[in-house]
């Protein structure tokens, strides 16, 4: 039972990834802010990993926690490595899933560098273009 769940995810996931690169996913999202190359690394990886418990845009979504708030200053996970580490270790029986063999740090660096620029209102909610 557990290996059928495990095994639609990731057709999900393997679904989702090819999906960023068509231009196609891309059309409803009004072009965003200016961002570093890390940061659209991150909104690409956030889109395609996590988007779908914690929202397009990280604005929210009745299933998992909301990561603006988790973010900001005084949140639970607002530092980088605390945010780091519930991403790499998940939260087993928490509906979190481990991301540790599925991201490199840096992909997760560049997650956090864009939920936290969303979170501090450095970017804008839509499909942020990358620094030339
Ligand atoms: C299958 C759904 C799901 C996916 C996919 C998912 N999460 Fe979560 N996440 C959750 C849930 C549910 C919680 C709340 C767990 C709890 O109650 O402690 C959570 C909690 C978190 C927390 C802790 C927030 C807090 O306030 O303590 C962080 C950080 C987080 N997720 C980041 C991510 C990132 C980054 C990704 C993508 C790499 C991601 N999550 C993908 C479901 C998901």
């Amino acid at each position: 039972m557990t290996c059928v769940k495990l095994s639609a995810r990731y057709v999900a996931l393997v679904a989702l990834g090819a999906a960023p690169s068509s231009d196609g996913w891309a059309q409803g999202a009004q072009p965003g802010s200016q961002v570093s190359a890390r940061e659209y690394e991150g909104w690409r990886q956030y889109s395609v990993h996590c988007a779908r418990c914690h929202g397009q845009d990280v604005l929210g979504n009745p299933v998992a926690a909301n990561l603006l708030e988790s973010t900001r200053d005084g949140g639970p996970v607002a530092g980088h490595e605390a945010f780091l580490a519930v991403v790499l270790a998940g939260r087993p029986g928490r509906g979190m899933p481990a991301f540790a063999e599925v991201l490199s740090k840096e992909q997760g660096d560049a997650i956090y560098s864009y939920v936290k620029g969303r979170a501090e209102g450095k970017i804008a909610a839509g499909r942020p273009k990358p620094s030339p």
